[in-house]
């Protein structure tokens, strides 16, 4: 596996990667990142990036104690049979004179959009420059982040950026949680308990098949999680590209969930 830092490094070695795929990440690689990486590699070389976007983090956010485990995520990528992993400096994706954003909204607009403002301009803005840089054929994302992947489909056809997208179903742990670099920082008896997230979202998802309305199926899922000790943030029924609130299930939709748990925000979303 070749190993670029500088934008120089970069170029030298995408010139044996023809029609590549990139897996663009944060780091702190688990079996979910893994996945992706494998998917990819099965379509075409794989270009795997490991940056910790400052631009999407708001200031009172997690950057600073943001999981970083270098070597660990080298080796697993190697092992994944990544081609060549990016691993850029701040300054490398931002140079000091940087001046442009990338401004989005549809399907930005409300939900993680509406918590955390100018998380989805910060991920659209690092999603394109490093398609910029790396100038891959495909692109992959999981579904773990809804709609950070309707974001950058949405951007990706407006900003005619030429990248296939495209998505891998969310892995999960045997309980059903959602693998994420975050779950880490939740202790022994909050991790025992986050299966429950995804628990209540499947049975809210029964209640709404078995014709008991929408709204209730989302107000009871919500006050069982509370009641667990969950702070929910959302739990919604929403187009699945648009992420408009819908209130029937008349059209395919998605349940989109988020909650705390003690130190850690978890995220996740399921077809409907
Ligand atoms: P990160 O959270 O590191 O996730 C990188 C990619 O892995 C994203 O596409 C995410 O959806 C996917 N992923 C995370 N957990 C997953 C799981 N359990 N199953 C399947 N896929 C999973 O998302 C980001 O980084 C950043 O916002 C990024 C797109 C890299 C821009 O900075």
């Amino acid at each position: 596996m070749l190993i670029a830092r500088t934008r120089a490094d970069l170029q030298a070695a995408l010139a044996d990667l023809p029609g590549r795929a990139l897996v663009p990440t944060m780091g702190a690689l688990h079996d979910g990142h893994l996945a992706l990486v494998r998917a990819a590699r099965a379509q075409a070389p794989v270009v795997t990036s490991i940056f910790v976007n400052p631009t999407q983090f708001g200031p009172n956010e997690d950057l600073a104690r943001y999981p970083r485990d270098e070597p660990g995520d080298l080796a697993r990528l190697r092992d994944a049979g990544c081609d060549l992993a990016f691993l850029p400096e701040v300054a490398t994706i931002y140079p000091p004179d940087d001046a442009s954003r990338v401004e989005v909204a549809g399907p930005a607009l409300g939900w993680e959009g509406a918590r955390r403002p100018g998380h989805f301009s910060g991920v659209a803005t690092v999603v394109t420059r490093l398609f910029g840089l790396v100038r891959p054929r495909f692109a992959w994302f999981g579904e773990k982040d809804w709609q950070q992947l309707q974001v950058v489909r949405r951007m990706t056809e407006d900003l005619c950026l030429g990248v296939e997208i495209n998505a891998l179903p969310t892995v999960r742990a045997g309980d059903g949680l959602a693998l994420s670099s975050r779950n880490r920082y939740l202790s022994a008896a909050e991790r025992a308990l986050a299966a429950a997230l995804p628990r209540t979202c499947l049975a809210a998802i029964d209640a709404m098949r078995a014709g008991k309305p929408v709204p209730a199926c989302c107000a009871d899922a919500a006050a069982s999680l509370s009641g667990l000790g969950f702070a929910v943030d959302y739990l919604a029924l929403v187009d699945p590209a648009s992420l408009r609130e819908q209130h029937d299930l008349a059209s395919p939709a998605r349940l989109i969930v988020a909650a705390r748990l003690g130190p850690v925000r978890l995220l996740d979303n399921f077809p409907v």
